[in-house]
């Protein structure tokens, strides 16, 4: 039978682990690819000296497999940061925030050397721009943020949960922005980056992925 995408995920979250280096604190990203990184990772939790995590949910996956979560401020830098996506393009460059870490994942990307992305095949993409954006936003400042995506051909939804706006771990809002075409990755990042209120834009060009494993029905392939 072939590989079922939950299957994909553990391989790739398993290779992952080829990054990893002995003796040093590594970076952890967030979603449901990354927590089979970080189940993979238990394995060789003697080996290192812990984790810098992107969330709250993957903090508390990585205490419970008994690793040691250090807080970023206390890291000068990384080697390596490992992460998910929820598109992936042949350069590396990557729409994130699906599951509304974003924020802390460039934060936590930021401070590392390379990112190796994990996943499995179905998040390749030609051009980044059918994954509806997650954009993190300042609860006040999403009424004209989603009006400034309008003008470009967007549209904006905040996202929900249980019937209340999504707040994240660092209390904020996400606006989900469907419609965009995103043809120039670092220009169109470095523009939302300067609108009023705008926490931080799902486009991870300036953070890209230097790595990627994906997961095929033939195995992982490495895509530098
Ligand atoms: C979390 O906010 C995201 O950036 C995730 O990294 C992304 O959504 C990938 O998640 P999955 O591995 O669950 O697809």
């Amino acid at each position: 039978a072939p590989l079922t995408q939950d299957e994909l995920k553990t391989l790739v979250g398993q290779a992952a682990l080829h990054y990893v280096v002995p003796g040093e604190i590594v970076g952890v990203g967030t979603g449901s690819t990354v927590n089979k990184f970080i189940d993979a990772l238990a394995t060789m939790k003697d080996q290192i000296k812990g984790a810098v995590s992107s969330s709250v949910a993957s903090t508390a996956r990585l205490k419970a497999l008994g690793i040691t979560v250090f807080d970023a401020n206390d890291v000068q830098s990384l080697s390596v940061y490992i992460d998910g996506a929820d598109e992936i393009d042949g350069q590396g460059y990557m729409v994130k925030g699906g599951g509304a870490a974003l924020t802390r994942e460039k934060i936590v990307a930021a401070l590392a050397k390379q990112f190796v992305c994990i996943a499995d095949e179905s998040k390749l993409v030609a051009a980044l721009g059918n994954f509806p954006l997650p954009v993190e936003v300042i609860p006040m400042a999403a009424g004209q943020i989603a009006r400034k995506f309008e003008a470009m051909g967007g549209t904006a939804t905040l996202r929900m949960k249980d019937g209340q706006p999504l707040v994240t771990d660092n209390g904020q809002h996400i606006l989900d922005v469907r419609g965009l075409q995103i043809t120039e990755p670092l220009a169109f990042e470095s523009q939302v980056n300067q609108w009023p209120g705008v926490v931080t834009v799902g486009v991870f060009a300036h953070q890209k992925a230097h790595v990627c494993l994906l997961g095929c029905a033939d195995g992982v392939r490495t895509i530098t």
